[in-house]
């Protein structure tokens, strides 16, 4: 390990005014490099455009500038390759690729670092990072969202009962569950794409806090990275982690939103509800009990909004009370966000391989929405549109409902007799709107359940999700 060349044994990096080595226990508590290592190749991204415009402004050499680009493109291969030496001693990440390349082309790479800090690079690093990352979770997210809204439109037409307090309410299609899903999604998908504008924004140029005396230009550096514009302040530059809490509460509305459906594909797939399969493949056995096959996948999707909650509570507490500018505190950023990118990459991609294998068990669905008196609030409305008050509509249902449990009847089962002994406006014509077919054809407006309302609402959001754009 190479050392500060005035004094023996400290760090090379910043050990000129240090008269002893760091203590052997606060290196490693200071050191970042086991995890911020996971952002070598944008820092090396970075460091490339970094030196590009500073070979534009006349800082460097052309040369220069060639020798430094040549030598982090090496770099890069032997990060890709795994052959890479990490080291403790040089802390984070920014200063292994820095040491290397001054390894191998000499003075040149000290150069480097002209215009800059840590400060700004690491800043600039986490935001090409988080954005690479965006896109991909975009990519799954998408995935899901397709799937959702091809299986809805499979399921049109298929009846269940419908909800309130986990109780039966009215009917509904399958298709229009689903397109619920696909709807807290939809806005999930807004607020991803909402969160990468912010994070699309450029630190470099703030250098430690105050920016820089040398005549840099951040539009040419920006437009290498693929920013949209360098930062306005420098003080904010380098200490805000804000995009990164953006993307944690992103990631939490979408966890919880997972959990909610994970949690009724749980209850789905019990032997009391038994409304759908799950293919084997999402599932597991038990080592004790040979009968069970468990939902396993929807249960850690569930499970896992836990740690995503507790890395945005994590990041707001980190942030919280900072004074300007950098703080060391801010190294603490990182084990969090990518914990929170991992994992929501991954339950993305198990909702969206196991959505388009869902299998309805169409006369399970259909049987249980018959069974729980579903179609009561269609019978009160048919009274309200034969004259008879909304309230007293209600008593009646109720007593016809009291009959039905008493006699094991559905509505739909009863006679004309029986019903017209709780309302005599009541006529042959009540069995249209009795029948679950009937029900749900009814709702028929935007957002309704009805079959075609179901269809025209998949090819609306498939629209929608096509034009989805940044
Ligand atoms: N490893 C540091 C971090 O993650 C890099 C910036 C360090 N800057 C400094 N002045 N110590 O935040």
């Amino acid at each position: 390990m190479s050392s500060s060349p005035t004094n023996p044994g400290t760090n090379q990096s910043w050990g000129g005014r240090f008269s002893e080595p760091t203590d052997a226990f606060v290196e490693r508590f200071t050191a970042s490099v086991d995890f911020d290592r996971r952002l070598a190749l944008q820092d090396i991204q970075g460091s490339i455009a970094h030196a590009t415009m500073l070979a534009r402004v006349g800082v460097l050499s052309d040369d220069e500038r060639d020798a430094i680009v040549a030598g982090l493109t090496e770099i890069r291969g032997e990060i890709e390759r795994g052959e890479f030496q990490w080291s403790v001693k040089l802390e984070d990440v920014h200063m292994n690729v820095e040491a290397r390349l001054t390894d191998k082309i000499g003075i040149t790479g000290k150069k480097l670092h002209t215009g800059r800090s840590r400060n700004d690079q690491v800043a600039t690093d986490i935001r090409l990072f988080l954005r690479d990352e965006i896109d991909v979770v975009e990519a799954e997210l998408k995935r899901l969202r397709e799937g959702l809204i091809a299986l809805a439109e499979r399921e049109a037409d298929t009846i269940m009962p419908g909800f309130t307090h986990l109780q039966t309410a009215q009917p509904v299609t399958f298709g229009h569950h689903l397109l619920a899903w696909q709807e807290m999604l939809a806005r999930d998908h807004e607020r991803l794409l909402d969160c990468r504008k912010r994070v699309n924004v450029m630190p470099l140029g703030a250098a430690a806090l105050a920016g820089t005396t040398y005549p840099i230009d951040r539009h040419v550096t920006a437009e290498l990275l693929g920013f949209e514009r360098p930062a306005e302040n420098s003080l904010d530059a380098v200490s805000d982690r804000d995009f990164a809490i953006e993307f944690a509460s992103f990631a939490s509305i979408l966890l919880m939103h997972l959990s909610r459906m994970s949690e009724e594909l749980v209850l789905w797939t019990s032997a009391q509800f038994d409304f759908i399969d799950l293919p084997d493949r999402f599932c597991t056995g038990s080592s004790i009990m040979p009968q069970k096959k468990n939902p396993d996948v929807p249960e850690l999707v569930r499970g896992k909004t836990g740690r995503v909650y507790g890395h945005l509570m994590g990041l707001l507490t980190l942030m919280k009370s900072q004074p300007l500018a950098y703080n060391k505190d801010n190294q603490e950023d990182k084990e969090p966000l990518f914990d929170t990118l991992d994992t929501v990459r991954d339950c993305l991609k198990a909702f969206a391989d196991m959505v388009p294998a869902i299998e309805a068990r169409k006369p399970n669905m259909y049987e249980a929405a018959r069974r729980g008196f579903s179609t009561a609030t269609d019978l009160a409305d048919y009274l309200v549109r034969r004259g008879v008050a909304f309230r007293d509509a209600h008593e009646i249902v109720g007593q016809s409902v009291a009959f039905g449990i008493r006699e094991q009847k559905d509505l739909s089962e009863m006679s004309l007799d029986e019903l017209r002994q709780f309302s005599e406006v009541i006529e042959a014509d009540v069995f249209e709107v009795l029948t679950l077919e009937g029900s749900v054809a009814a709702r028929n407006h935007i957002g309704g359940t009805a079959p075609d309302q179901v269809r025209a609402a998949a090819s609306r959001a498939r629209e929608a999700l096509a034009h989805l754009g940044r």
